[in-house]
């Protein structure tokens, strides 16, 4: 059975059960700026699982193509992908857990005939804000599945959603599929990432709505979400032992190893991976660039074009790719086909620009290294080779290639610290964007947009309230900020400042935010500039009892992790503005 042929057994597998079937909504989420794309099928419907009526009814069955870069380190894996498509099945506060798991089960031994012997589940275990999910266990239970092969986990693993910072969720139960791969050394199960066991589909019980202050509160009704993965159930059913062999990816996977003369099935895979993301993102409207998806759409087209020479493939052969993507998926995805000329000529576009961007960088290191060569030194620090890597995206290997031919070692140990470390920085940058939706994707400059709260409070404390924002600037490195005040500060004064800032800082508050109409933002006395940029409803920023703000965030969670408050820099921009520059540094000195 091939990947059409799995969508449609399982839209009219539902369709007989009395599900009405809706259409798959765009990558891109409509008013609904809490997720930059589609995620999971649900997206579109959290008002009906939220309790409006749905005008086609209490069951509802979809396909829905889904975007998530959360886990793009493991892309290359056997199952892990960026765009994918999620079948789904809904209840809007109608069957529960016995029906949903009862017809998962159902679907998947009796329609896909799928061994139910190699099916192991997940339930959840049970915590402050629900009960331990022996409901769900029973039920796996009473269909056959022995107990050792249904585990109890943690919210972590068991709980999903909200989707954004808000909205409904609830404890799930997961289905996995034993591959029969031996169990590994880390006390194996359904939660290791061995890649023993797929995650097919998650089963969600969705009874809870998540507030923007963590709180659980039971929603108007209990809903059943549901998401199957296209990708890896249609390697099992064309019984590969990987999602790339599938014919959803084969072709463009044997186009990329007849280009190169590598051997390299990782970086094929990210290839073939990011190409086919980057086709469906620009199918749905968006353009490369330097915010929200237009980043992540840039981010994908170089990554790949950053594999292809790696794999010593011409990175122009990326137009190309595109085509063998578009033509072995255009009897699912019609839309693809209809885009094909955009599509090429954007992600032609793109591949250019970064080629220019990777020459420049190559000339930056003939200089360092000219500069080197005249100091007799032949070791290339690892800032140095980060810097290449981060401004100019400048792989690491073809530094010390080129630096070799110079007789220039790189510090590769080092690089590969600091690498790590912004990794973690841009993952965790990465996952506020995803959370708050908002524009910045670094966590210094989601540091600093904190800190420039604090700083805007602390002046109204010393100088009075008319100190008011006028404008604001955050790069990774420092924050900018233009207020209304007549006079040059003091030195006192700035101290003072400084002072309250660090004080706040000190008091480890958290950072709450809520989304309300606007009105109500400035009753509640919310600082708000620019008001008519905003929306109808905004976001409201409550850093502790210390500052509230309109404000699209994202923010850090706590204040702690600022470290240090320092102002640099107090001038004149404008009659009766002043700007201030400060930088957060790690300690005090
Ligand atoms: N919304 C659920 C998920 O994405 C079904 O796993």
């Amino acid at each position: 059975m091939n990947a059409l042929e799995i969508r449609n057994k399982f839209i009219e597998f539902f369709n007989e059960r009395n599900h009405r079937v809706i259409s798959g909504a765009s990558l891109i989420p409509e008013n609904d700026p809490s997720v930059l794309f589609t995620t999971a099928g649900m997206h579109p419907l959290v008002p009906y699982l939220l309790g409006e009526p749905h005008p086609l009814g209490k069951r509802l069955v979809d396909y829905q193509k889904c975007l998530r870069t959360d886990d793009i380190d493991e892309v290359g894996d056997d199952t892990h992908v960026t765009f994918f498509e999620m079948l789904g099945n809904w209840s809007l506060g109608d069957y529960f857990k016995e029906e949903a798991i009862r017809m998962s089960y159902d679907f998947l031994v009796n329609c896909l005939k799928l061994d139910p012997e190699r099916l192991s589940v997940s339930v959840f275990s049970g915590d402050q804000d629900a009960a331990r999910d022996v409901e769900a266990a029973e039920v796996w239970r009473s269909l056959g599945v022995k107990e050792e092969n249904i585990y109890y986990y943690g919210k972590k693993h068991n709980w999903w959603g909200p989707a954004g910072v808000t909205g409904p969720c609830g404890p799930d139960t997961e289905i996995f599929y034993d591959t029969l791969k031996p169990r590994c050394s880390k006390g194996c199960g359904p939660s290791c990432d061995c890649g023993k066991y797929w995650e097919i589909w998650n089963n969600v019980f969705m009874e809870y709505y998540k507030d923007s202050e963590g709180n659980f509160t039971p929603l108007k009704q209990k809903n059943v979400d549901t998401g199957l993965g296209l990708e890896r159930v249609t390697a099992l059913m064309e019984h590969k032992d990987n999602i790339y062999e599938t014919k959803l990816f084969s072709e463009v996977m044997e186009e990329i190893k007849l280009l190169s003369n590598k051997k390299d099935e990782v970086s094929f895979r990210i290839i073939a991976d990011h190409i086919r993301a980057a086709c469906f993102i620009i199918t749905d409207g968006v353009l490369p660039g330097n915010m929200d998806q237009s980043y992540i759409l840039r981010r994908l087209i170089r990554r790949a074009v950053r594999y292809m020479r790696k794999l010593e493939i011409n990175p122009d052969n990326i137009c190309r790719l595109a085509t063998v993507v578009i033509n072995s998926l255009r009897h699912m995805y019609g839309e693809l086909e209809k885009n094909e000329e955009n599509i090429i000529n954007i992600l032609q576009e793109e591949k250019d620009k970064f080629m220019t961007t990777l020459e420049k960088g190559e000339a930056r290191l003939y200089k360092i290294l000219e500069g080197l060569k005249k100091e007799n030194i032949n070791i290339l620090n690892a800032k140095t080779v980060f810097n290449l890597y981060d401004t100019y995206g400048f792989p690491p290997e073809i530094t010390g290639e080129l630096a070799k031919e110079n007789g220039v070692e790189i510090d590769l140990q080092g690089f590969k610290e600091l690498f790590k470390n912004h990794q973690e920085l841009s993952r965790q940058g990465a996952a506020e964007k995803f959370k708050g939706g908002l524009a910045d994707d670094t966590s210094e400059t989601i540091a600093l947009h904190t800190a420039t709260h604090l700083l805007h409070r602390a002046l109204q404390l010393v100088l009075g309230e008319h100190a008011k924002q006028k404008g604001s600037n955050i790069t990774k490195e420092r924050l900018r900020f233009d207020f209304t005040h007549g006079q040059k500060l003091t030195s006192q004064e700035l101290k003072t400042v400084e002072d309250i800032v660090n004080n706040a800082i000190k008091r480890s508050m958290s950072i709450t935010c809520e989304e309300i109409p606007y009105e109500k933002a400035k009753e509640s006395g919310a600082e708000g500039l620019f008001a008519n940029k905003y929306g109808e409803v905004v976001k409201v920023y409550t850093i502790g009892d210390f500052s509230k703000e309109i404000c699209g965030g994202p923010h850090v969670e706590n204040t702690s992790e600022l470290g240090y408050f320092k102002i640099v820099k107090e001038e004149s921009v404008a009659s009766g503005v002043r700007r201030i520059k400060a930088v957060l540094l790690r300690d005090r000195d």
